[in-house]
């Protein structure tokens, strides 16, 4: 993936210029033989990332690589139609509702940010 060094097995830094201000963004790593989906979206100096799997079925929230339904500020799975917050991953809509994005925690660093993977 163009924008993304591995560190080790478990920490990446993600450069600036891949998570452009208020776009949500795919981005797969592989990690542990598999590829880990992840969601981004960078708002002022803060940037959220969730795993790109959807908490009622298991499958990924964009209908096609790195393309999301967003309907009235909610980010909408493209599966079966559950609405999430995105000021928190909650499901607050739709099949799933009360449950919630598996969060991954970012720093900022010079330049990007840093992600710990791992697996909901
Ligand atoms: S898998 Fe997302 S709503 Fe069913």
């Amino acid at each position: 993936m163009d924008g993304a060094m591995n560190y080790d097995v478990s920490e990446v830094l993600i450069e600036d210029a891949l998570v452009p201000e208020g776009e949500l963004v795919a981005i797969d790593f592989p990690f542990g033989g598999e590829t880990l989906a992840l969601l981004a979206r960078r708002r002022d100096e803060e940037l959220q990332v969730w795993h790109n799997v959807c908490p009622h079925a298991g499958r990924r929230l964009d209908y096609a690589p790195g393309r999301f339904l967003v309907s009235e500020g909610k980010l909408v799975c493209a599966a079966h139609g559950a609405q999430f917050s995105l000021e928190d991953g909650r499901c607050i809509d739709g099949p799933g509702r009360g449950g919630v994005l598996a969060g991954i925690a970012a720093s900022r660093v010079a330049g990007g940010w840093r992600l710990v993977l791992g697996r909901p």
